[in-house]
This record gives structure tokens, C-alpha cells and sequence, in this order.
């Protein structure tokens, strides 16, 4: 008791960065469901928000001020909504906000559950919730997202562009470990899938299979799989129900977690962690700014309420992520929403609302 009522006392420091397009909006969705948890449950917390995004680039020509790193280092999490602006040539913003946060951070996994919840419409026909419930863990700071590479003779007939996929052995293994360590505590049937390419791939994912092999002899309990990166896709469309957990490298994951979201009911839904177990992490809706539906108050921002899930699970606040959880399922199964797309006739504010009821 005692002990319980010290853990209380903490007040969580949350950096929040809104972000570009519909990324605010989400996000205040997001932060009402975050209180209506702290109320239920009693945790206490602060917010700091940052302005970073395409609006602030364009009016001062500053992506991410180095000075923002050492702060954000401290905070408990990080709550992100969406980079990505119209007005931006693509890749500025990816690349000078999300990709170097989660680099500077070292925030090395990204954890991606793929899980069909009651209610929700997947595009497979014939597999319901029962069969959709897997986690992606994506290796999240190395492979061909480190960005080095160049042009020889750019512009010319003879142009050569290279973009290198680093691999290292502490990266590798530090990822492979954290999921060994996912799949033995996940209540389901403790299996790992690594999802790579070493048919092709022969030097960066034959050092993948080799350290795979090396760890999971630690994990005697852990059925150690193997698929192809194209076999996965297969399978995740065909089969869903054999995934437990996945592990596979960045690009790779990128591209999984996609078809993961679409067959988890959509962008609507599906949220991410950018986690550094020993330091800051970053908790995201995996989809982008949407433009195209800014200020309009139609994105469904179940997936960013899905992030604060994630973080209150992250923080160590169980029962504030168990009571979100079910208030979005309760949500999902109210009859209310028809489905999760911009056009389901729920406005953003009206879904997040509904969440927050369900939390009290
Ligand atoms: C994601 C996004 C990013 C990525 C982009 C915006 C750089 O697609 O979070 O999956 O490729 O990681
Ligand atoms: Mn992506």
C-alpha cells in the first residue's frame, strides 16, 4: 500500500509535438482521453508542447532545434502526432524530425501491435479478432534508414546513386533480444517469427539469422520461426493467425506494418512506440498528416488515443492502459462508429469523446 501510494506521487513529464495536419487534431483527442485515465486512476502528470512541424519550417526555416534534444532526453515520453506537410519537399520533415528523434533518442524498436479489435471491419474475409493479434517489432535505427550512401555523376547518363544498409552486431542483437523477450511474456502461443531476406541478403541478414540463431538459444520456450519478407506478406494476409510475434529490420518493418494496419482496420487504428527501454520514448498513430482532411474534424483518432494506450502500458500504468483498451472496444462496439475511415459520419472530437465517457 504504502509502496503504491509513493509510485503515485510521480508526476509524468509527457513532451507532446502535435505535428502537421490532422496530427493536432488527433492528438487533443488523444490528451482528453490521457485525463480522463489520470482522473479515473489517479496518476498525475504534465504536458510540454513543442511546435515542431511543416508550419514552423516554413515561417523560421528550423526543423528541430538541437537545443530541444537534451529536454526531450528527460522527459518520461514523448506523444507524437504526424510529420509531413504539403508545402515541404518530402523527406525534410521525416527525416529532420521523426527519423532524428528516434535516432538521437536511440529509441531502437519500434513496437507495432497488429490487433483486430471487436467491431472493427478487416479487409480478409473470414478472420475476426480471434485471428489478428500479432506485434511487429521493427528495428528502428539502423538497416537502410541510417541515410549514408551518395550520388557519382548525379545528373548525368552515367549517374550512380548508393544508399547503404547498415546492420550491426549490437544493433541486431539488441533487437532480436527485446523480442525473444516480448514473445516469452505475451500471453499467446510464444512464437517468433524473423522475417528477413537471407536468400538475397546473404552478408546483413545472414549476420540477422546468425544472431537470431545465437539468442534464441536462451529462449528454449520460444519457438524460433523464420519467413521471407515476401513470404510474410503472404502469410499476414492469408494465414494472420500464425504470427505472434515478428521481428525483422527497419525497411522491412516499415513496409509489414503497413499491410499490418490495413488488415487491423486501417490508419484509423493502428499505433506504434518508438521505445528506448533505458530512455525516452516516443508513442505515434503509424499513420501520416492526412492534408487532405485538416481542420475538417473527420480523421478517426482511435489510433493516437491507441498510442496514449500504449504509453500508459510503457509508463507502468497498467490499469490506466487496461481502462483505455476497453473504453476503445466499448467504443468500437457501441454501434456508433460505422467504421473508422474520414467519412463514417463521426467527427474526430465526437469518437474522442466517446472514449473519455467510457474511461469514467
Ligand atoms: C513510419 C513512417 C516513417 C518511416 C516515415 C514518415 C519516415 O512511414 O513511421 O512508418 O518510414 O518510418
Ligand atoms: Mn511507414
Amino acid at each position: 500500500m504504502g509502496k503504491e501510494k509513493n509510485i503515485r506521487k510521480k508526476t509524468y513529464r509527457i513532451g507532446v509535438i502535435p505535428g502537421d495536419g490532422t496530427g493536432p487534431e488527433v492528438v487533443a483527442e488523444g490528451l482528453k482521453v490521457l485525463a480522463a485515465a489520470s482522473q479515473a486512476v489517479g496518476f498525475k502528470y504534465e504536458t510540454r508542447e513543442y511546435d515542431f512541424g511543416g508550419e514552423r519550417y516554413l515561417k523560421t526555416g528550423e526543423i528541430l532545434p538541437d537545443s530541444a534534444l537534451p529536454e526531450l532526453k528527460k522527459v518520461d515520453a514523448i506523444y507524437l502526432g504526424a510529420v509531413g506537410h504539403p508545402g515541404v519537399k518530402p523527406g525534410i520533415l521525416e527525416k529532420g524530425i521523426l527519423l532524428r528523434l528516434r535516432f538521437e533518442l536511440d529509441q531502437y524498436i519500434n513496437l507495432r501491435p497488429v490487433k483486430l479489435y471487436p467491431g472493427v471491419w478487416t479487409p480478409l474475409a473470414d478472420k475476426g479478432p480471434e485471428d489478428i493479434d500479432f506485434v511487429v517489432v521493427r528495428e528502428n535505427t539502423e538497416g537502410l534508414y541510417v541515410g549514408t550512401g551518395g550520388f557519382f555523376k548525379k545528373g548525368t547518363k552515367d549517374e550512380v546513386a548508393v544508399q547503404e544498409m547498415i546492420n550491426t552486431r549490437k544493433g541486431v542483437e539488441r533487437c532480436i533480444r527485446y523480442a525473444f523477450e516480448l514473445t516469452r511474456k505475451r500471453n499467446k502461443e510464444k512464437k517468433l517469427t524473423l522475417c528477413a531476406k537471407t536468400n538475397v541478403l546473404t552478408y546483413a541478414h545472414d549476420l540477422w539469422q546468425r544472431t537470431f540463431d545465437e539468442v534464441s538459444g536462451e529462449y528454449p520456450e520460444v519457438n524460433a520461426d523464420y519467413a521471407h519478407v515476401d513470404a510474410t506478406c503472404m502469410w499476414m494476409v492469408k494465414n494472420p493467425e500464425w504470427f505472434d510475434v515478428i521481428v525483422t529490420c527497419n525497411m522491412f518493418g516499415d513496409i509489414i506494418t503497413d499491410l499490418g494496419a490495413m488488415i487491423q482496420g486501417g490508419m484509423g487504428i493502428a499505433a506504434g512506440g518508438n521505445i528506448n527501454p533505458q530512455g525516452t520514448s516516443m508513442f505515434e498513430p503509424i499513420g501520416g498528416s492526412a492534408p487532405k482532411y485538416t481542420g475538417k474534424n473527420v480523421v478517426c483518432p482511435l489510433a493516437a488515443i491507441s498510442a496514449v494506450q500504449m504509453m500508459l502500458e510503457h509508463l507502468g500504468e497498467e490499469k490506466g492502459a487496461d481502462l483505455v483498451e476497453k473504453a476503445i472496444v466499448k467504443a468500437l462496439t457501441s454501434g456508433k462508429i460505422k467504421d473508422l475511415s474520414a467519412r463514417s459520419g463521426i467527427s474526430t472530437t465526437e469518437i474522442g469523446d466517446l472514449v473519455a465517457k467510457y474511461i469514467k
